[in-house]
C-alpha cells in the first residue's frame, strides 16, 4: 500500500457534480454473505459532466442499471476504489446490486459482525465499502432501508428513522423496512440486526411530542443499560432548556456492541455504542465509567443538531461537529455533576493527550489541510482543542450572546453541510470580536505559550504579556493569537482585588491597573479561559495554593508548583520544603470531596515529561516516587485519617456525596501504598474482600499489584474467577497487569495474550492489554528496546486485521523526537521495520511516516 498513498486536499474542494435524492436499500442477510440492492435517484447538477464515478471499495458487481435498463460491461468501468458508469443523463435511476462479506470483516468499517449482532460503522468512509456511492459528507439523500434475515437468529432488524413496513411471510425468514425522513449524508447510515435484549422508555419533548426510546444489548446485559437511558433522558432535557432544541423522530435507538474501533457513533435515530459505553452497574463499572457513560451518551445524543442536521462540507470541517459537540457534553457533565471537577478533568486530559499531539510530529491544526487517511484524524487535536476553541469563543461571546448565535447558527445552515466559517460567521453576528485573527486557532498548530512579566512601581502594576508561538511543523513561522484571558488580583491577605477577562490580540501587550497599596499577587488564566502554556518570571503558586478564589487556578498552582519541585529533585535531587508545607495546608482543606481528590494528586508522568528537554523515563519515576515518599512519610498519619472518615460506612451509592468519598479515600490510599508497608497492604487487602463497588474493587487491586505483596495473586485470581465472562471488566483486569510497575510485566502481557478471554480482533481488549503496555512508559521505554520491539510486531500483527487499531497504538512512538538518543536510535529502528512491512495500510504509514521524517 505505501507506494500508492495519497493524499487528500482541504484547497481541492469541488462541490458535487450530481444530488443523489433518495436511496433505496435492500439488505439480504445470510451466514456466509449479504447481498444488497442499492436503487439511487440521481440528478446531474453540472451539466457539462457526463460520467458518474460512484465511491466503492473491493466492489463485487451482481448487476447494474440505468433507468431499468441493464447496462452492458462498456457502459462502465471498476477500479478498486471506484465504479465510474459512463454517459449518464440528466437525471435518473440507477440501480446496483452486490456482495459482501461482513462476517470476514475484521476492520470494523462498513458492515461487520461484532459476536453474532450484524452492525455498520460508515463514519467517514465505511459507506462505500457496502455498496458504490457518493460518500462525502455534503451529499445528502433521503434513505430507505430494507433488511431480510433469518428470523430466529436475527429477531431485532433495525435502521435509521421510523419502522414503516414488516414483512413477515417467509418461513424461517422475515423483513423490516425502515424510511428516514430527514435527508442525510451516507456516513450517518446505520443497520443493525440481531438476537437483542432490550430497555424501553419514552420522552416527550418540549412540542408535545412523544420518542419512544430503546436501548438494545446482549441477551442478559439488559439490566446495565439503566444508566445509559436515564442519561439520554437527561440530555435530551438539557438540550432543550440550554439551546432551545428538541429531538425530530419519533423513536431514538442504541445498540451496544463489544466490537467497535471508537466509543461511539451517532448515526440517525440509530446510535451504535461500544458496550463500555452503554453497559453498567456497580459490580462491575467504576464511578468514572457511570460519568463516562452519561458523557457519551449525551455527545451522540447532541450530535443531532450538531452534525446530522447541521453536518460537515467535507472532512476537513470535522471540528465543526465533534469540537462543537464535545463542547457540548463537556458543558452538560458539568451541569449534571461538578462544574470545577469537570473542568479540571477536560484540561487534564488536554495537556496529557492533545498537548502531547501538539508537540510532536504529527501535530495539526484543528481543522486540518490534507490527509491520507482520515481515521487518522479523530485526534486530540481536532476534539478536544477543538472544543476550547468553541469555549473561547462562548467565553468572547458570553452566555447570552452565545445563545444568540447559536439561534442563528441552527436557523441559517439547517439541512445542510457547511464549513467552520459558516459557524464562525454566525458566532461573529452576534459578537464583538477579531474573526480574521480568531480564524487562526482553526489554521495554526503547537500550543501557543504567554510569556508573562509583571512589575510595581508608584502604585501601578504593569503586566508584560509576551505570546511565543511554535512554528508549523515545515519550519514555516506562525502568528500570533487572538483569545481571552481571565485574571484576577489578590491583595497580601488572600482577597481579591479584581477580576477581569483580558483580549489578547497582538505578539505583546502591556495592561497597567493603578490605585494599587502594595504590589497584588496574579492569577491568570483563570477556567483555562485560553488553550495555552503560561511562563511566568515570577510566582506565587504557594500563596494561590492558599488563596486563590478560583478553583482552577488553584488547583494549577498546585500542579505548577509540584512540577518546579518535580525538576528541582532531578536537578539536585533536594525537596523544596516549601511545596511540601503547601501541600500540608491542602489537606485540611475543608472543599468539595471530588475536587481535594484532585488537588492532591501530584502531576502524572505525561506532564512531568513535556518540561524535559530530553526524556529518561527512569529519571522521571525516580524524581516522582521521591516526592510522594517524602509526602506519604511527613502526612501519614492525615492521610489515614482520610481514608478511615471516608472509608466506613462504605456504600454502593451513586449520589455525588458517596462517588466524592470513594474519590478521596481512594488518593489517599494510593498516595499511601508508596511506603509499601504491611500496613497499607493490610487496607488494600481489606478493601479488596469489603468492597461494594468496583471503583473500590479495582483500586485496591491495583494498589495490590504493585506492592508487589504475596494477596497479589490470591486477589487477582479472585478477580478474575468472579469475572471471566464480563469482557468489560475483563478489560480492567488486563488493563491493571499491563500497566504494573512489576519488572516481568512485558513477559505477564505476551502470557496474557494467550488467556482464553482475550481477543486480538476485539478493540477494547487489544487497546487494555497493548494500549495499557505502551503507556506504562517504564517498561514500555526499556533500555533494552523490548517493549518498542514487542510493540512494533503487534503492530504489524494487528494492522492486518483492523488498520485503524493499529495505527491508533503507533502513536505511542509520537514522543520519539523528545527521547533520549538511545532510545531515539531504538525507536527508528523498530519503525523503520515496521514501515517497510509489505502491504502496510495507509493508516499506520501515514502516521509512522510523519514520526520518522
Ligand atoms: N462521530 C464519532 C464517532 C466516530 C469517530 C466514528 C471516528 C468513526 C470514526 C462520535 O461522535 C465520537 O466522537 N465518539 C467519541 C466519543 C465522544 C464522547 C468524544 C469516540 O468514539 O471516542
Ligand atoms: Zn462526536
Amino acid at each position: 500500500m505505501n507506494t500508492e498513498v495519497k493524499a487528500k486536499y482541504l484547497k481541492d474542494y469541488k462541490k458535487p457534480a450530481y444530488a443523489i435524492e433518495s436511496v433505496d436499500l435492500l439488505f439480504e442477510l445470510f451466514e456466509e454473505e449479504t447481498l444488497v440492492t442499492n436503487t439511487m435517484q440521481i440528478k446531474k447538477i453540472d451539466a457539462s459532466v457526463n460520467d458518474l464515478t460512484l465511491d466503492a471499495v473491493n466492489l463485487e458487481l451482481l448487476e447494474l442499471s440505468l433507468n431499468a435498463l441493464k447496462l452492458q460491461e462498456s457502459r462502465y468501468i471498476i477500479e478498486e476504489e471506484h465504479l465510474t458508469v459512463l454517459n449518464v443523463p440528466d437525471a435518473f435511476e440507477l440501480k446496483i446490486k452486490n456482495k459482501i462479506y461482513p462476517q470476514d470483516n475484521t476492520e470494523l468499517e462498513g458492515l461487520y459482525k461484532s459476536g453474532d449482532i450484524f452492525c455498520t460503522q460508515n463514519e467517514p468512509e465505511g459507506f462505500r465499502s457496502i455498496t458504490p456511492f457518493l460518500d462525502r459528507p455534503d451529499i445528502m439523500s433521503l434513505f430507505t432501508t430494507t433488511i431480510f434475515a433469518d428470523k430466529k437468529k436475527y429477531p431485532v432488524l433495525l435502521s435509521n428513522g421510523n419502522k414503516i413496513k414488516c414483512h413477515d411471510d417467509f418461513n424461517e425468514r422475515h423483513g423490516v423496512t425502515w424510511q428516514d425522513p430527514h435527508p442525510k449524508p451516507s456516513y450517518l447510515f446505520a443497520l443493525v440486526a440481531g438476537n437483542l435484549g432490550s430497555i424501553s422508555d419514552e420522552f416527550t419533548t418540549i412540542q408535545g411530542n412523544k420518542v419512544a426510546l430503546n436501548i438494545y444489548c446482549d441477551l442478559g446485559n439488559e439490566q446495565k443499560c439503566h444508566h445509559a437511558m436515564h442519561s439520554l433522558k437527561a440530555s435530551m432535557k438539557w438540550d432543550e432548556e440550554k439551546y432551545g432544541r428538541a429531538y425530530d423522530l419519533d423513536i431514538y435507538n442504541i445498540v451496544a456492541v463489544d466490537s467497535f474501533n471508537m466509543g461511539a457513533m451517532e448515526n440517525k435515530g440509530l446510535n451504535i455504542f461500544n458496550s463500555a459505553y452503554v453497559l453498567a452497574d456497580t459490580d462491575t463499572a467504576t464511578d468514572a465509567n457511570f460519568m463516562g457513560i452519561e458523557s457519551v451518551i449525551a455527545h451522540e445524543y447532541f450530535h443531532n443538531w450538531t452534525g446530522n442536521r447541521i453536518t460537515c462540507r467535507d472532512w476537513f470541517q470535522l471540528t465543526l461537529k465533534e469540537g462543537l459537540t464535545v463542547f457540548r457534553d463537556q458543558c452538560f457533565s458539568a451541569d449534571m455533576n461538578s462544574v470545577q471537577v469537570q473542568r479540571i478533568e477536560d484540561v487534564k486530559a488536554l495537556r496529557e493527550r492533545q498537548f502531547v499531539e501538539d508537540a510532536s510530529p504529527t501535530r495539526h491544526p484543528i481543522q486540518p489541510e490534507s490527509y491520507i487517511s482520515m481515521n487518522n484524524f479523530y485526534t486530540a487535536t481536532v476534539y478536544e482543542k477543538g472544543a476550547e476553541v468553541i469555549r473561547m469563543v462562548y467565553t468572547l461571546l458570553g452566555e447570552k450572546n452565545y445563545r444568540q448565535a447559536m439561534d442563528l447558527y441552527f436557523k441559517t445552515f439547517d439541512g445542510q453541510a457547511v464549513t467552520t466559517n459558516d459557524f464562525l460567521w454566525a458566532m461573529h453576528q452576534c459578537g464583538d470580536f477579531d474573526l480574521e485573527l480568531f480564524k487562526r486557532w482553526y489554521k495554526q498548530s503547537g500550543t501557543p505559550r504567554l510569556h508573562v512579566k509583571d512589575s510595581f512601581e508608584n502604585g501601578t502594576y504593569s503586566i508584560v504579556l509576551t505570546q511565543k508561538v511554535p512554528d508549523d511543523v515545515d519550519g514555516k513561522k506562525q502568528k500570533p493569537y487572538y483569545y481571552p484571558l481571565k485574571m484576577g488580583l489578590l491583595d497580601r491577605d488572600g482577597n481579591e482585588i479584581l477580576a477581569e477577562t483580558l483580549i489578547i490580540s497582538k505578539e505583546s501587550e502591556t495592561f497597567v491597573f493603578d490605585n494599587l497599596k502594595e504590589k497584588p499577587v496574579l492569577s491568570i488564566n483563570r477556567d483555562f479561559s485560553a488553550p495555552i502554556i503560561v511562563e511566568q518570571e515570577e510566582n506565587n503558586y504557594a500563596f494561590l495554593m492558599k488563596y486563590d478564589t478560583n478553583s482552577f487556578t488553584q488547583y494549577e498552582a498546585t500542579q505548577n508548583f509540584a512540577l518546579r519541585t518535580i525538576n528541582e529533585i532531578i536537578e539536585s535531587s533536594a525537596i523544596n520544603n516549601d511545596f511540601v508545607d503547601a501541600y500540608g495546608h491542602l489537606l485540611d482543606l475543608d472543599v468539595d470531596l471530588s475536587y481535594k481528590a484532585l488537588l492532591l494528586e501530584l502531576p502524572s508522568v505525561s506532564a512531568i515529561m513535556q518540561l524535559q528537554k530530553e526524556i529518561d523515563f527512569d529519571v522521571i519515576y525516580d524524581a516522582q516516587d521521591q516526592l510522594l515518599l517524602h509526602i506519604a512519610q511527613k502526612y501519614k498519619e492525615k492521610l489515614l485519617d482520610i481514608y478511615k472518615q471516608n472509608h466506613l460506612p462504605a456504600s454502593g451509592s451513586l449520589a455525588a456525596k458517596h462517588i466524592a468519598k470513594r474519590a478521596i479515600k481512594n488518593r489517599a490510599l494510593k498516595i499511601l501504598s508508596i511506603l509499601k508497608n504491611s500496613e497499607v497492604a493490610e487496607l488494600a487487602q481489606k478493601q479488596y474482600e469489603e468492597s461494594l463497588t468496583m471503583t473500590d474493587r479495582i483500586v485496591a487491586l491495583d494498589v495490590l499489584e504493585n506492592l508487589h505483596v504475596s494477596y497479589a495473586e490470591v486477589a487477582l485470581q479472585d478477580f478474575y474467577n468472579r469475572y471471566k465472562d464480563e469482557t468489560l471488566v475483563m478489560n480492567k483486569y488486563f488493563a491493571i497487569l499491563a500497566s504494573s510497575s512489576r519488572y516481568d510485566v512485558l513477559e505477564r502481557v505476551e502470557k496474557l495474550q494467550r488467556d482464553k478471554v482475550y481477543d486480538e480482533k476485539v478493540p477494547n481488549l487489544v487497546r487494555s492489554l497493548v494500549g495499557s503496555f505502551a503507556r506504562n512508559h517504564k517498561h514500555f521505554h526499556a533500555k533494552d528496546g523490548s517493549g518498542y520491539k514487542f510493540l512494533a510486531d503487534k503492530i504489524i500483527e494487528i494492522d492486518k486485521i483492523n488498520p485503524q487499531i493499529a495505527s491508533g497504538l503507533c502513536g505511542a512512538f509520537k514522543v520519539c523526537d523528545k527521547m533520549n538518543k538511545h532510545n531515539q536510535e531504538l525507536i527508528k529502528k523498530e519503525l523503520s521495520r515496521v514501515i517497510s512491512t509489505q502491504g502496510l495500510s495507509k493508516n499506520s504509514f501515514e502516521i509512522i511516516d510523519k514520526i520518522l521524517k
